[in-house]
């Protein structure tokens, strides 16, 4: 097996470098910002030496993770000596391989391994890694060689092309992040009834699930519910209405959002053309 090296002892690295390890990677050198952090991660690995520069990852492992955050991938691939024969792989989801120029031009082979999935803390990455899809994007042997990787830490695989990364991640912003933004809207929302924004949160998180649990089992458009999927326009005028007074600031993202859910309710079949039309009506009027 490759031996493996860390540069950036963070979330991911630090769970990579764990669960690597104990599917019998070999994980020699880990660097870090911090030499704390490195020597945390090396403590935790048999055989892991925390060393105190970059460098010295490149100059002991055959396969190097760049784990750092996005920003300074560019710069760590620049300011490192690569050699010929030598992997080097980020896990960026917004970048391609192309900020990995530098490691190529010395002919090491570069890739991208991107787990997609959030992991705010080392434990809950390690728990949430298995069933994971991992987007990668390599050239002949090491795209085989991080196959097997994803593989063995029990996740799924596509294969992107450098063109297609920023729109992949968009995509995965769009059903991460801004599921948390919409759950702070709507708890935000319970603060006008005054409700506490913990209690708002348990009683929202149940729907949450659910709507989650049904996209998994039934699928999309089917599991549209709700006043758009009813093509019921005298509630959307309610909550138009009602906003306009409680949280007008909400209104266009819900105007945004209600237009969106019109064609998943006609592709499920229950709201028909003329019913969509004064639905998308009530939405677009700008003052309703
Ligand atoms: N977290 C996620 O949910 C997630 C999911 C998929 C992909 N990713 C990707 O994984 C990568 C790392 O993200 P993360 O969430 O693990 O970030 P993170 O927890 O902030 O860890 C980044 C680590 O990089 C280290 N670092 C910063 N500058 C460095 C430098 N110049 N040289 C060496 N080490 C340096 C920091 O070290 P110190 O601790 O020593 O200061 C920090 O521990 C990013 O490319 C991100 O896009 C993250």
């Amino acid at each position: 097996m490759l031996k493996l090296g860390f540069i950036g002892a963070g979330t991911i690295g630090s769970s990579l470098a764990l669960q690597l390890s104990s599917k019998g990677y070999p994980v020699v050198a880990v660097s870090s910002r911090h030499q704390t952090s490195a020597g945390n991660l090396a403590q935790a690995i048999c055989g892991c030496s925390p060393v105190n520069s970059n460098q010295a990852v490149a100059d002991t492992a055959e396969l190097v993770f760049i784990t750092t955050p996005d920003d300074v991938i560019a710069s760590v691939a620049s300011q490192t000596k690569w050699h010929r024969g030598q992997r080097v792989v980020h896990c960026s989801g917004a970048d391609s391989t192309d900020i990995l120029e530098p490691a190529r031009k010395s002919g090491a082979c570069v890739g991208v391994f991107h787990p997609l999935q959030t992991f705010a803390s080392v434990k809950q990455a390690i728990e949430n890694t298995p069933g994971s899809t991992f987007a990668l994007e390599a050239e002949g042997p090491l795209l085989k060689i991080l196959q097997t990787i994803a593989t063995a830490l029990g996740g799924r695989l596509i294969e992107l092309k450098a063109n297609d990364k920023v729109v992949y991640h968009a995509a995965a912003v769009i059903a991460c992040n801004y599921l948390v933004t919409l759950v702070k809207l709507a708890t935000d929302l319970w603060q006008t009834f005054g409700i506490p924004i913990n209690q708002a949160t348990e009683a929202l998180l149940p729907l949450v699930r659910g709507t989650i649990h049904n996209i998994e089992t039934v699928g999309i458009p089917e599991c549209l519910t709700g006043p758009i999927a009813r093509g019921d326009s005298g509630t959307i005028k309610k909550h138009l209405g009602a906003l306009q007074k409680a949280a007008p600031d909400l209104l266009t993202t819900y105007r945004e959002l209600g237009l969106k859910t019109i064609p998943i309710a006609l592709a499920k079949g229950r709201i028909d053309e003329h019913q969509a039309e004064e639905l998308r009506s009530i939405l677009e009027q700008s003052n309703q």
